[in-house]
This record gives C-alpha cells, sequence and structure tokens, in this order.
C-alpha cells in the first residue's frame, strides 16, 4: 500500500473513531459528583432508562459516580471540550463557567422546593440553558432537585452566627458561597467536591454544607456530628451535555435527550419530596445531632443578603434579574 494510501486509511479511520460520540454514538458517558444512592444518581438513572427507552436501545449512558470522570468543575471544562457527553453536578460548580446562574446560588433567594421547581422551569430555568451554551459551551437537560444545604461539622452544635467562629468549614470554588461565610464573620476554605471527605475525616477542615441526602449519599455521618439547619441554598444539580455532543446528534436522538431529561427532572422532584425526611430521621438515628438556626435564621438571613446579594449584581447580570426573580416568586 502507497503512503498516501495508508495516511487516508488513518484519516478515516481516526475519524470514525472521533465521530463515535455522535452521529454513530453507541455508549454516552455521564458523570456524577456523588456517591451512587442520593439525588444525582436518581437523576441519572431515571434519565438513563428513559433515554435508551426511547431510542429503542440504540444508545446507551454509563453512569459514573463518585468524581470518577474528574471533580465537577473539571467535568464542565470537559464536556466544553466534547470529550465528556452528560454530567449531573452541582448548580454552584456551574457558576464559575456562566456567572448568571449565580441567580440561584444567592442565599436565601429559593425558599422552598416548590419555589427551586418553578424557577428551574420556567423562563428563568430557559434563560440560564441559554447562558451556559452561549458562556461555557453545556446544555441544561435536566435538574435534580437536593433539598437545602445545611451546615455539618465535627466539633460543636451551632445554632447562632457567632457560633461558627473557630470552625473551618469547607466550601466549594464558589464566590457567592464564600462571601456568604465571610458576610457570617469567618472566612471558609475553598474546596473541590472530590477532596471533601478526606479533608473532613483527616481534620484538615472541621464541617461543610450540603443537603440531607447528599450527606447521606456521601457517608458525612461517619466523619461529622452536628447539622444545623442554615438552608442559605435549595441545592440544585442540573444534568448537563455538552453542547458539541448535542449538535452531533440527529434530531430523534436530540428530542430523546431532551424529553428524557424533562421527564428525569420530574422524577427527581418527587424522589426528593418523598424521600428527604426519612434520610433525615436516619442520619438522627445514626447518631448526628440536629438544631435549628436560632430565630427561624433570622440573623444568618439579613447577614447573607444585605451583604452577599449587591456584592454580585453585576455577575448575574443586574439588580433588575433578580428583581424579576423574586417577583415571578412573589416576593
Ligand atoms: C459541592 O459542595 O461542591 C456540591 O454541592 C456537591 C454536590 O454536587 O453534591
Amino acid at each position: 500500500m502507497n503512503i498516501k494510501k495508508t495516511v487516508l486509511i488513518s484519516f478515516l479511520t481516526a475519524g470514525l473513531i472521533a465521530g463515535s460520540q455522535g452521529a454513530f454514538a453507541a455508549n454516552f458517558k455521564m458523570a456524577l459528583g456523588d456517591a451512587a444512592g442520593g439525588t444525582q444518581w436518581e437523576l441519572g438513572q431515571t434519565f438513563k432508562t428513559l433515554f435508551e427507552q426511547k431510542t429503542g436501545g440504540k444508545h446507551k449512558v454509563d453512569l459514573f459516580p463518585n468524581g470518577q470522570l474528574g471533580d465537577e468543575q473539571n467535568t464542565v471544562n470537559n464536556a466544553a471540550l466534547g470529550t465528556l457527553d452528560f454530567s449531573v453536578l452541582a448548580v454552584n460548580n456551574v457558576t464559575p463557567f456562566s456567572p448568571s446562574v449565580g441567580v440561584l446560588t444567592l442565599p436565601y433567594v429559593i425558599q422552598s422546593a416548590e419555589e427551586a421547581k418553578k424557577l428551574t422551569q420556567g423562563d428563568v430555568g430557559k434563560e440560564l440553558t441559554e447562558n451556559t451554551i452561549r458562556d461555557a459551551g453545556v446544555r441544561i437537560v435536566g435538574w435534580a432537585y437536593s433539598g437545602f444545604r445545611v451546615l455539618t461539622n465535627s466539633k460543636k452544635p451551632v445554632t447562632t452566627v457567632a457560633d461558627l467562629k473557630g470552625l473551618v468549614v469547607r466550601v466549594p470554588k464558589n464566590e457567592i458561597m464564600i462571601a456568604t461565610y465571610q458576610s457570617w464573620g469567618i472566612n471558609p476554605t475553598p474546596m473541590a467536591w472530590s477532596e471533601t471527605f478526606t479533608a473532613l475525616q483527616q481534620r484538615v477542615v472541621d464541617g461543610q454544607d450540603n443537603p440531607y441526602i447528599t450527606v447521606s449519599a456521601m457517608k458525612f455521618n461517619e466523619v461529622q456530628k452536628y447539622v444545623t439547619n442554615i438552608r442559605y441554598i435549595f441545592s440544585l444539580e442540573p444534568l448537563i451535555v455538552s453542547e458539541s455532543v448535542f449538535q452531533d446528534q440527529k434530531p430523534d436522538v436530540q428530542k430523546a435527550i431532551l424529553e428524557a431529561g424533562r421527564e428525569a427532572t420530574e422524577h427527581s422532584y418527587k424522589y426528593l419530596l418523598e424521600t428527604e425526611d426519612k434520610i433525615k430521621k436516619d442520619l438522627a438515628a445514626k447518631g448526628m445531632q440536629i438544631s435549628d438556626a436560632a430565630n427561624g435564621e433570622k440573623e444568618f438571613i439579613q447577614k447573607a443578603t444585605t451583604t452577599v446579594w449587591p456584592k454580585f449584581y453585576d455577575s448575574i447580570g443586574g439588580k433588575d434579574k433578580l428583581d424579576k426573580v423574586l417577583k415571578s416568586l412573589g416576593r
């Protein structure tokens, strides 16, 4: 075989392999930051089942839980590059790539699961999806509803802002969350999600915050004792697909992705309502000591909203954006 022919054949083979994620796709990869068993897993599994049914088994989805495909923020980069197909991750880990998404991470904007559903499934959700395609090269096709983030720590019961003093608290690498703890008088430690369990176990940090379902899926109860219902952010976890992978698909596969995403989102909401309370009780039975913040979180709310919101008006696209969100929630 002459050299020209060999080069042509290698080129065609490489093209087929590169295209195997697209038109010829067999198996898609989905990264999950959390361990199996939580809301990310439930959304991912439901999406997988529905998508495989809708495509008549021609396309498959393989789930890789527990940060096996990289920490949550890395999965956004990889999906943008088209080297990863899907990822389910906390919305706070999308915000650094598409700052307007931060409106969902501003403390105490979302005050119930119903409000979280309304925002993500309404005009706000649509606009944020367009923004993530533009800014980060990823498309949001579904949402896991994971519940309010609560504070856990290994040292002492916390009910007031003053009680936080002396605690080393891990937060995601997210400016809004860092600023929120600063408004409460402490400097938190930004750290990737994939490093958090070990850091808690080795007492590099004393605490962290995440929803009950995530605390349980990650077995944080084995290394954390005290829980405080600070409920400052409702944890939303989008299912993202690489926009370049999405655009490579035929229309029927794109339709199946969007439909499976919508239906899995509905399932996620029901799963939260049916499961959260049971998991909270189970964590208490396993020895976690749960407290409410004093005065219905009043002090936490007041300090966070007055200081943090104005700092992020610019990054979320202006104060008007927040006003629009609050208005759509009837506030
Ligand atoms: C984080 O704390 O980094 C995330 O909320 C973790 C998660 O995705 O559950």
